[in-house]
């Protein structure tokens, strides 16, 4: 089956922008139709990311798209293009743009509001139908669509990206038996393991509620309130907080997920994805000027590498427990705010993804992209946890808000697979509101009825503690930093600690000492010279 929207990518970049007839014929009939348009001219630049005008040009040789007209349908007159002395409520072409301009824009994301998209395909390398029975998983070589969407966590639409920030990368792999979604951060571990509090985290992180500027003061507070965030803050306070490019950036799932094979054995895995060109951040003053000379480097770099053909592509990895290794871990594995320590679990490579598209249309392919760990295929149960189950509810309630109730009907969003329900009506795309099927179920007239269960295992139950993350951070995630990213973090923190009161400062000097000792010391040393 073919998805329309994954498909209409494949149209050639044409390299050539040599059609001087065309060019010509395009300003001739410009000229004939009175228009103020002015005709195209290519730019020197070389970066496709100024070029898509162009490119689009070249892409209609003999000319424009085609007639304008009304949303209605009705071809626009010349006359109504201008709209000087006229009588404006009688204009259609005016009513139609200026009442739709109102309505532009919709709810942003309230977290993850600034992000970019690509397209390309996930693929099979190793075998791991021992532990997963996922179809889109089954076999060497396999190759599946998905859809990526980078992100800051705590900006706006309009955040400049080298803002430092913890980074999102959510893939949405479009298998035959649904959509399957990992939404994953460049941090190993999470900030709060109980639901509960990420609200006030999101309020701490934004802005204030009377300066409406963002406050270390809140963030700094809540984050030395809690003692399971250690590992949280290594990542957000080093320079992995300012990747280099989001082509160079870590992925981490996090949650430990339940998954079974066909036999119904259930295994316990992380997804994990590396950057098959590494890793690499920027530092704070390279992000500073960045911030300032390029706001949306990291968008234009993603644009601009896959125009080009440099496909940027991750290695995915399973880390993999049994019931055994869940229990005798010595340590809660799905605690979100621990990591898995690799020489206790180790990566299993199982394939990769390779982004080798870009959206035609951001806002129809990206700002409606709609993520959610609720959405799972056979084989993959999800996450026994707390926090798995307030995101299973939150990110669904969050596109109820911003996309409405049909949000997989939207072409990004609808999955590859024949789509059964008894959802009808509401807002806007109905589709085909399933055409004359029953609405009902049960029904006795052939609807849609439910396979016999596949799945032979049960969600396990977990009992969650409240301990915290110091020592995880200080023994095993600490020493997997690079020297370099070790230093940035008494750097950035001296500098983020510029505006904040003294005893949040004490807290943050009090819990380095207990992670590293040198860190600690660094923060002092740098606060004293400001
Ligand atoms: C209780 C905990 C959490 C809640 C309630 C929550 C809720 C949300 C919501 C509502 C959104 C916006 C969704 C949208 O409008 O489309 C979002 C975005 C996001 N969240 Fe979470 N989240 C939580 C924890 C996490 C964790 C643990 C991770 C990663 C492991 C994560 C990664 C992301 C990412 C990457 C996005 C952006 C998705 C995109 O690009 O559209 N979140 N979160
Ligand atoms: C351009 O015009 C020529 C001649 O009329 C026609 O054969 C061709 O299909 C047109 N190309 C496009 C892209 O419309
Ligand atoms: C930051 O990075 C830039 C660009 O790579 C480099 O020129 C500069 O020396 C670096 N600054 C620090 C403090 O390391």
């Amino acid at each position: 089956m073919v998805k329309s929207v994954l498909t209409s990518h494949s149209k050639p970049f044409p390299g050539c922008f040599s059609d001087i007839m065309a060019r010509v014929i395009l300003i001739s009939m410009l000229a004939l139709c009175g228009s103020t348009v002015q005709a195209y001219e290519y730019g020197p630049s070389p970066r496709p990311s100024d070029q898509q005008l162009t490119v689009f040009a070249d892409s209609t040789p003999n000319g424009t798209i085609g007639l304008l007209t009304l949303s209605s349908g009705k071809p626009v007159e010349v006359h109504e293009t201008v709209g000087l002395n006229d009588n404006l409520i009688r204009n259609l072409y005016f009513l139609d743009s200026l009442t739709h301009l109102a309505r532009e824009r919709i709810p942003e994301r309230f977290v993850h509001g600034k992000g970019s998209g690509a397209f390309g395909y996930f693929e099979v390398t190793h075998d791991v139908t021992g532990v997963c029975k996922a179809k889109f998983l089954s076999e060497i070589g396999k190759t599946t669509p998905v859809a990526v969407r980078f992100s800051s966590t705590g900006g706006e639409r309009g955040t400049p990206d080298t803002t430092p920030d913890i980074r999102g990368l959510a893939i949405k792999f479009y298998t035959e038996e649904g959509n399957f979604d990992i939404v994953a951060l460049n941090t190993p571990a999470f900030v709060i393991k109980d639901p509960v509090l990420f609200p006030s985290f999101v309020h701490a992180i934004k802005r204030n509620p009377t300066s409406n500027i963002r406050d270390e003061n809140s963030r700094l507070d809540f984050l030395t309130l809690r003692p399971e965030d250690r590992n949280f803050m290594l990542t957000l306070y080093s320079d992995r907080a300012t990747p280099a490019s989001f082509r160079e950036m870590f992925a981490f799932a996090i949650h430990t997920y339940q998954v079974e094979n066909e036999d119904g054995v259930p295994s316990f895995v992380r997804f994990t994805f590396l950057p098959d060109l590494g890793n690499r951040n920027m530092n704070a003053s390279e992000a500073a000027r960045l911030a300032g000379e390029d706001p949306d480097y990291l968008t234009r770099d993603l644009f601009d590498n896959i125009a080009n053909g440099n496909y940027p592509s991750w290695t995915a990895y399973l880390q993999i427990l049994s019931l055994e290794d869940v229990k005798n871990a010595g340590f809660d594995v799905f605690d979100v705010t621990k990591i898995l320590p690799e020489h206790q679990f180790p990566l299993h490579p199982y394939g990769r993804f390779v982004l080798n598209q870009n959206p035609i249309n951001f806002f129809a392919e990206v700002e409606q992209l709609a993520f959610s760990p609720g959405n799972l295929v056979p084989g993959i149960l999800g996450a026994p946890d707390d926090m798995f189950a307030a995101r299973i509810f939150s990110y669904r309630d969050a596109h109820n808000y911003r996309l409405g109730p049909n949000v997989n009907k939207i072409a990004v969003n609808s999955p590859m697979n024949e789509v059964h329900t008894y959802l009808r009506d509401g807002r806007s795309p109905v589709n085909d509101n399933e055409d004359n099927a029953p609405n009902y179920f049960p029904n006795s007239f052939h609807g849609a009825l439910p396979r016999v269960d596949d799945q032979k295992s049960k969600l396990i139950v977990v009992l969650q503690n409240d301990d915290g993350s110091i020592e995880q951070a200080r023994d095993y995630l600490l020493p997997t930093f690079t020297p370099e990213e070790q230093e940035s973090i008494p750097r950035n923190l001296a500098r983020f600690m510029r505006p904040v009161v003294d005893f949040i400062r004490k807290r943050v000097i009090e819990i380095f000492e207990v992670i590293d000792p040198y860190i600690a010391q660094k923060i002092v040393e740098q606060l004293q010279e400001q």
